[in-house]
């Protein structure tokens, strides 16, 4: 089956590599933030379960070019509904729309659910019901300039929304980010981590549930279990296949704040984990750890002076650490003193930063 899934804007090389690794297939990016794979019932249930850096994912059940909103309606006409949902299971249409078009994204939704509707009834003689709050089934339906796809939602709620965090901190990273970060500074499980300026601790704490192969969420309800068309305890069976690595490397979180190293040992045992928080400042701790991954503050509560010098010094002291790849997320490139080997353009809601690789 033909998967789109979502990630973090910019990122899409670092989830594709994730993909790659847990279901074996060669995601292609289709659009900032979305990638395009072919996987199985048990990948997608794989991906659902252990993928750290996609936000959700969707079964694609249409895919072409439109001009109009009556080649969306037939689009939508054209599927094959009574597979994809049953009797009395309740649905919702979401869409989006992008480009220059004589119709908008709501225009959309209601074309898309009518044909829903219509095609049901047709084949079965029964109405579905439609419920904008708590459905069933989501489709999904995007146009973008002349592309149409149509999907149905395997995941629900977004993926980035991790059950360890208790703790917040007021620029936290999201933990989908965090994940892809550690993923792009090359962790591998036996390594260490070090985050030098950990905040609530997203960093470590997504690098060490990644290290020990733990699920994204054991407790939460997935949409999968409720479409038709994917077999009966597709979720429980990719469980008992999974197995969690016991010995893993040491991630370490230092901050200057004491309440973020708290905060970070709070978001840590409630993970399960144990996470070497301590207070530190970055800017006279030289770090001795394989890989070190960090956001910085971007400035939003600093003048520029401090800035500068919170970057100088934080570089000046990785230059006396030792590690293998150093990664950083920044909307402030233009104080960061190093060339880096690897950058990725990355969006973060309104603002454009860049994850910058440095390797030894
Ligand atoms: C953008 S936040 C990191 C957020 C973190 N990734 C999270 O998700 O919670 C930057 C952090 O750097 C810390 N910080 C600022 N200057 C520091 C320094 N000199 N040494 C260590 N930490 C510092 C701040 O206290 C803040 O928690």
């Amino acid at each position: 089956m033909r998967v789109l899934a979502t990630t973090t804007p910019g990122l899409e090389p670092v989830a594709a590599d994730e993909v790659a690794a847990l279901v074996g297939s060669d995601g292609e990016r289709s659009a900032r933030g979305r990638l395009r794979f072919e996987t199985d019932p048990a990948g997608l249930a794989r991906l659902n379960l252990y993928a750290r850096t996609l936000n959700r994912t969707n079964v694609v059940l249409h895919d072409g070019t439109v001009d109009t909103l009556a080649d969306v309606e037939r689009a939508a006409t054209g599927v094959e509904w009574t597979r994809y949902l049953r009797d009395g299971q309740a649905f919702a249409v979401r869409s989006s729309r992008h480009g220059e078009h004589p119709f908008g994204s709501p225009d959309v939704a209601s074309a898309v659910g009518q044909a829903v509707v219509d095609g049901y009834r047709d084949a079965t003689g029964h109405r579905l019901p439609v419920d904008l709050d708590d459905p069933d089934v989501t489709l999904r339906a995007w146009v973008r300039e002349d592309r149409f796809t149509l999907a149905v939602d395997a995941t629900g709620p977004s993926l980035h929304d991790r059950p360890w965090r208790t703790a917040d901190h007021g620029a936290t990273v999201r933990p989908t980010t965090a994940a892809a970060l550690v993923r792009f500074a090359g962790h591998r499980p036996h390594e260490t981590l070090c985050d030098p300026m950990a905040g609530s601790g997203t960093i470590p704490v997504e690098a060490a549930l990644a290290a020990r192969g733990r699920p994204v969420d054991p407790t939460r309800a997935y949409a999968l279990a409720d479409l038709t068309f994917l077999p009966d305890g597709l979720l429980d069976r990719v469980r008992a296949d999974h197995r969690e690595r016991a010995i893993v490397g040491r991630t370490c979180a230092l901050d200057t704040d004491p309440e973020c190293a708290a905060a970070t040992r709070t978001n840590a045992r409630a993970a399960g984990l144990g996470v070497d928080a301590r207070v530190a400042d970055a800017t006279e701790t030289p770090v001795d750890a394989d890989r070190v991954v960090f956001d910085p503050p971007y400035g939003h509560r600093m003048d520029g002076g401090g800035l500068r010098r919170l970057y100088e010094g934080t570089f000046r002291s990785l230059d006396r650490g030792s590690w293998r790849s150093v990664v950083v997320l920044t909307t402030r490139e233009d104080l960061v003193p190093w060339t880096p080997d690897e950058r990725l353009p990355v969006r973060l809601g309104r603002l454009e930063a860049a994850a910058l690789k440095f390797e030894r």
